[in-house]
């Protein structure tokens, strides 16, 4: 009884923000000390480990408060029973109040957006309402910490009279113990994850035994048997358009990939060569399944990741992942390059859509989330696939004009450019969504084409081997982008031993044209390790790296295509997720005169523009090809067809730009940007296009209201005299085949809940302004700031 009431003092303790000294040593059965086992503090209620450190050779640790740490032990006041939630330190910017049950489910979410010297809210109401009686854990964070944290009791059949526990309480750290409460996580590649629950937090947990992974036995009798060649076939991934089927066994391939333009052929017939070699190994199959499985006519396309920043929606977003994962798998391979977990901080860049938004927090978050969705929670989601976090490291952070992608006429500006920035920023901003993807167990990471102060992504040992996979321990393998090795050095062996030594496992040696390719590689990685520039240590670490990848996603099981998913391929079910999707993202920016919502009937609404009819406008890029295109997307609605089947063909009407009609009650304009990929994204202007201005000028010169319908990869600059003649405004992205989700907003079917994922620029001097900055509450506000989204 006494030890029970200690124990939970101590965790108060810890909710408190005091002292923590948890010390301890691994070792391996065999008695070994384990150096380089991670070791984080975890809470079953925060998104990253409060605190981390790494064994030392001799096996010890200490897990010290005082010794600094990346988390934030604040601790919150209380919430009152109408929803004021109050917390002991000032906090600006975005925070996330999140609701998550007992078992760690997340019931309701929503950002709100504090001024400077904030102490509490006074709205968390409407984040209670729809809870069942039960015992909930409500939280404040900020870039995916907690900073205040309580416990809500709701008592049966009284909605407005709920208990509220103050965090400090003693019965309600009980409950959060009961649930695991506090505990201490040790891994190391190679070995099963070790989980202590906290009795206390100062003590010696003393010797750890770290148990070998059963995977790791198969993996030691494959490696006793692979020659170097085997070996380096495995580090290498081929083209479809440069092989055949043969070419697997002639190169001992580990992996193949379709580039954006390119279909997927026929799997098992690659797959049957690879498992009938004289050391049969399954090969793995990349493609770019970014907002769905994109490249596949069909399939359903989600907004890009910008418009589920939007959403701040987890649960949406492992959804996404789990039914991308399938429409992956029935397509016939199992690896998709995905999600990006880029920082945006300059949306000039052509890349903006790719990225949550601008803050870590929204990468922490959705990152982890679709990575979940995408394998389950530890590669163990029976449709699970590969995923990969990408681009490591802080390709959203490129200094503008410091890229030469691209190709004669069209160079890129930040595109695989130069983060000129501190190791702190790093950390602070573009770090931590690797920390909870490799949290999340994420099976692979792509390098970027990027650089950091100069120094090549592909070549940083620093971050790729130091950082990612020893201090994070990131136990899958790294990828190289397409073609970028070469990128490193214009001496192709420099540049291959350069990107081997930093930790590029497996290389996207795609070729073409001036390029190297697969069996360029081969050939150059067999003379650098025969002349000792590359340790055969290093390419068993690789390879080691890349079998335990196949054993997780299962490919060595069952190698050929699983076809349980065939049918759930582009169906309803799939769609009705991509709607929610596009009706969460959907960001109302202005609502003059209470015009959104739009009566169902009574009213003639006439829409036209570039996107409202166009499917292939609305899905962006990375949509059937690599840049996207305009036009037919097999399966989708487009944004006049959602808005018809809402109410009908005499209500709303598809109406030309320049032929008006005079009986209009309303006109919707459906306009923006795109499609557009990669450096040929870039943009020195990210104003309307001349075209979308014009065709909203055409219809604020009729007189009627105008609602403008945005549709766009970024942020666009929008001119004085259409923000003044349009009575609406609504951001809708690149809202993917479900042009419906846009309907059930503007028609009030939903009530809007997308919030800014990223600042809304006044003018083109404010493209780098992000929330946080200095005057960006007053002296240089934006037009809308970050976590900004009307409702009704
Ligand atoms: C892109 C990656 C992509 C790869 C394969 C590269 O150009 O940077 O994001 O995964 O191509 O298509
Ligand atoms: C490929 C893409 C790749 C890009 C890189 C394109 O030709 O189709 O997959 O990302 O080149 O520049």
């Amino acid at each position: 009884m006494k030890k029970v009431t200690l124990a939970i003092l101590s965790l108060a303790l810890v909710c408190g923000a005091q002292t923590i000294h948890i010390t301890g040593t691994v070792k391996s059965a065999a008695g070994v000390a384990l150096q380089n086992a991670v070791v984080v503090l975890q809470s079953p209620t925060q998104d990253l480990p409060m605190l981390r450190t790494l064994s030392d050779a001799t096996g010890a640790f200490a897990l010290d408060s005082s010794a600094g740490g990346t988390g934030i032990l604040a601790q919150g006041r209380s919430i009152s029973p109408f929803g004021a939630l109050a917390w002991s330190q000032p906090m600006a910017g975005e925070v996330t109040i999140t609701v998550d049950n007992l078992q760690g489910q997340r019931m309701s979410q929503r950002a709100v957006a504090l001024d400077a010297g904030n102490h509490h809210i006074t709205n968390a109401q409407g984040l209670l309402a729809d809870l069942s009686a039960g015992v909930y854990v409500i939280q404040v964070k900020q870039q995916g910490r907690a900073l205040a944290r309580s416990v809500l009791v709701r008592s049966e059949g009284s909605r407005g009279e709920a208990r509220i526990e103050n965090l400090s309480a003693a019965p309600a750290l009980a409950l959060a113990k009961s649930v695991g409460g506090f505990a201490v996580e040790i891994r190391l590649a190679g070995y099963v994850p070790y989980v202590q629950s906290l009795t206390s937090t100062i003590i010696n947990l003393g010797t750890i035994t770290l148990t070998r992974d059963p995977i790791e036995t198969k993996i030691d009798s494959i490696m006793n048997l692979l020659t170097l060649a085997e070996k380096i076939g495995q580090m290498t991934q081929a083209d479809i358009i440069n092989i055949s089927t043969s070419s697997v066994n002639t190169y001992k391939l580990g992996s193949i990939l379709s580039g954006g333009d390119e279909a997927i052929p026929d799997y098992d017939s690659y797959q049957n060569v690879a498992t009938t070699m004289t050391h049969p190994i399954p090969i793995l199959y990349g493609v770019d399944a970014v907002h769905g499985n994109n490249k596949v006519s069909g399939a359903v396309v989600f907004p890009h990741n910008i418009g589920l920043g939007a959403t701040r929606d987890t649960n949406l977003v492992r959804r996404i992942g789990e039914v991308t994962a399938k429409e992956v798998l029935a397509s016939g391979v199992d690896w998709t390059y995905a999600p990006c977990i880029a920082v945006v901080r300059d949306e000039r860049w052509g890349r903006t859509y790719e990225s949550f938004g601008e803050t870590p927090e929204l990468a922490v978050q959705l990152g982890a989330s679709m990575i979940r969705g995408l394998q389950g929670n530890r590669f163990d989601a029976p449709w699970r696939v590969v995923a990969t976090a990408k681009h490591f490291l802080a390709d959203g952070g490129t200094k503008y004009g410091t890229s030469s992608a691209g190709w004669a006429g069209s160079y890129g500006l930040l595109d695989q450019g130069n983060a000129v920035i501190t190791d702190s920023v790093v950390r602070a901003i573009h770090l931590p969504g690797y920390q909870a993807a490799v949290d999340a167990n994420v099976l692979s990471v792509m390098a970027s084409y990027s650089s950091i102060n100069g120094v090549k992504m592909h070549g940083n040992k620093t971050w790729l081997t130091d950082v990612l996979k020893t201090e994070l321990g990131f136990e899958g393998f790294v990828i190289s982008d397409y073609n970028a090795i070469i990128q490193i050095n214009s001496t192709y062996s420099t540049a291959v031993k350069t990107a081997i030594n930093a930790g590029v496992d497996v290389a996207m040696e795609a070729g073409g044209t001036g390029y190297y390719n697969h069996a360029d590689f081969i050939s150059t990685l067999t003379t650098l390790v025969n002349n000792g520039s590359v340790t055969q240590a290093r390419i068993d670490d690789a390879v080691r790296r890349i079998l335990r990848v196949k054993y997780r996603v299962g490919r060595f099981d069952s190698p050929l295509e699983n076809q349980s998913y065939d049918a759930e391929f582009g169906g309803a079910e799939h769609r009705a997720i991509a709607r929610e999707a596009v009706r969460k993202s959907v960001v109302v920016l202005k609502n003059d005169a209470s015009t959104l919502p739009l009566a169902k009937n009574g009213k003639k609404i006439a829409v036209f523009g570039s996107h409202s009819n166009n499917a292939g406008l609305q899905c962006g890029g990375w949509t059937l090809s690599w840049q996207g295109l305009a036009g037919t997307v097999s399966g989708a609605t487009t944004i006049l067809q959602g808005l018809q089947s809402a109410v009908g063909t005499s209500t709303v009407t598809s109406v030309s730009q320049y032929s008006l009609p005079s009986d209009a009650d309303e006109f919707v304009v459906v306009v923006g940007d795109g499609p557009y990929a990669e450096f040929l994204g870039d943009s020195a202007d990210v104003t309307m296009p001349d075209g979308a201005q014009s065709a909203v000028t055409a219809a604020i010169a009729t007189g009627k209201p105008v609602i403008l319908v945005l549709v766009s990869g970024r942020p666009l600059i929008i001119p004085q005299t259409i923000l003044d003649g349009t009575k609406a405004i609504v951001a809708t992205w690149w809202p993917g085949t479900e042009g419906a989700g846009v309907a059930d907003i503007l028609f009030g079917d939903y009530a809007p809940t997308g919030k800014l994922p990223i600042t809304w620029p006044k003018t083109m001097a404010q493209v780098t302004l992000h929330v946080g900055d200095a005057g960006y509450a007053d002296t240089n506000a934006p037009l809308y700031p970050y976590g900004y989204g009307l409702t009704w």
